[in-house]
């Protein structure tokens, strides 16, 4: 196993690399400002991780590494619309630079270029995972949108809509890899729960991130979550948590189509504080990144690729960007 700054640095060359025709460049320069401003690369990472500790030959799984992340980035551009979205990476998102239809447009190609990426590896089984996947997410998208309009959203709910929207994409990825190593489905499944996991445990953290976070690390807009009215499991917990005038300060918050945004954020953020949900969300974020450690343990790989899986994990429940 490579370290992980190896194996971005091979993503970030495949992906420097991708020709992009030149017109009409209003669609084309969207997709090359987007996969140029970087961002963590985590699935692609996790594809060729995958495949490397599983006894695999990485360069077979380049392309499908990069297929995962130009999708990823394609569900960025329509999220960034549907989400209202100013600022991604510390650089304004497509539709704010150029405007919706450039984003709706730009980010249909990217998913049809992915595809292309994906379909390269000739493996029937990856072509059928990453499909499969790709329509959880806009299963996931949808429950995510429902939920703004809803004040009854469970946990449960909550939990199964990110699963959706976010963590399948991280078991695919770690799936993808194994699957291009052609492993046995035990372990191959084993991988994808590991992601599902990591992937629950990675959505939490970002929700925590959208309300405690530094912009400048994080390079999203703080509160852009509390300004959609987005069920994260802050919110969930705290609406099932206040009492009295706690309940009825955040009914106001949600409520008033007056409220500026500095304030209702102020707001908000301090009755999350004071009903303690952060503290909630923390542990949720240790049990779910818990699950994936172990599922990781059992994955027939030597010891030290389990380590690198185990400390990427830690890792990213832990960050702050
Ligand atoms: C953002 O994904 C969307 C979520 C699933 C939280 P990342 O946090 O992986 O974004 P980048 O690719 O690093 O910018
Ligand atoms: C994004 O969830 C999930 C997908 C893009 C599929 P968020 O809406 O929380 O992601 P960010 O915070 O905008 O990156
Ligand atoms: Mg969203
Ligand atoms: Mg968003
Ligand atoms: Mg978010």
């Amino acid at each position: 196993m490579k370290f992980f700054q190896e194996y971005l640095d091979t993503i970030n060359k495949a992906i420097a690399g991708i020709p992009y025709p030149s017109q009409p460049s209003q669609l084309y320069e969207p997709i090359s400002y987007h996969m140029a401003l970087g961002g963590k690369r985590v699935r692609p990472v996790l594809t060729l991780m995958a495949c490397d500790a599983m006894g695999g030959d990485i360069n077979e799984a380049i392309d499908a590494a990069v297929g995962l992340e130009m999708f990823h980035n394609f569900t960025l551009l329509h999220d960034d619309v549907m989400d209202n979205a100013d600022v991604r990476r510390g650089k304004p998102t497509v539709h704010r630079r150029w405007n919706d239809n450039t984003a709706i447009l730009s980010g249909d190609t990217m998913l049809t270029i992915a595809t292309q990426y994906i379909a390269r590896t000739a493996n029937w089984q990856v072509m059928d995972l990453f499909n499969k996947t790709a329509i959880e997410i806009y299963e996931g998208q949808q429950w995510d949108m429902d939920f703004e309009l809803r004040n009854d959203v469970t946990v449960e709910e909550y939990i199964n809509m990110i699963r959706l929207k976010t963590s399948v994409l991280l078991g695919c990825a770690l799936k993808t890899g194994a699957l291009i190593a052609d492993v046995d489905e035990q372990d191959a499944e084993l991988l994808y729960q590991a992601g599902v996991n990591m992937g629950l445990a990675f959505q939490l953290r970002d929700d925590v991130l959208d309300v405690w976070g530094d912009p400048k690390t994080f390079g999203k807009e703080i509160g852009g979550d509390i300004m959609q009215g987005k069920k994260t499991f802050l919110l969930i917990n705290a609406m099932q948590l206040a009492q009295g005038d706690d309940a009825d300060e955040l009914r106001h918050w949600l409520n008033d189509p007056y409220a500026t945004r500095d304030n209702k954020v102020a707001g908000v953020t301090a009755l999350y504080e004071r009903l303690g949900v952060r503290e909630l969300a923390e542990q949720a974020i240790t049990s779910y990144n818990d699950l994936a450690v172990n599922a990781f343990s059992q994955v027939k790989m030597s010891d030290d690729d389990k380590q690198a899986f185990i400390a990427l994990s830690n890792r990213l429940a832990g960050r702050n960007y």
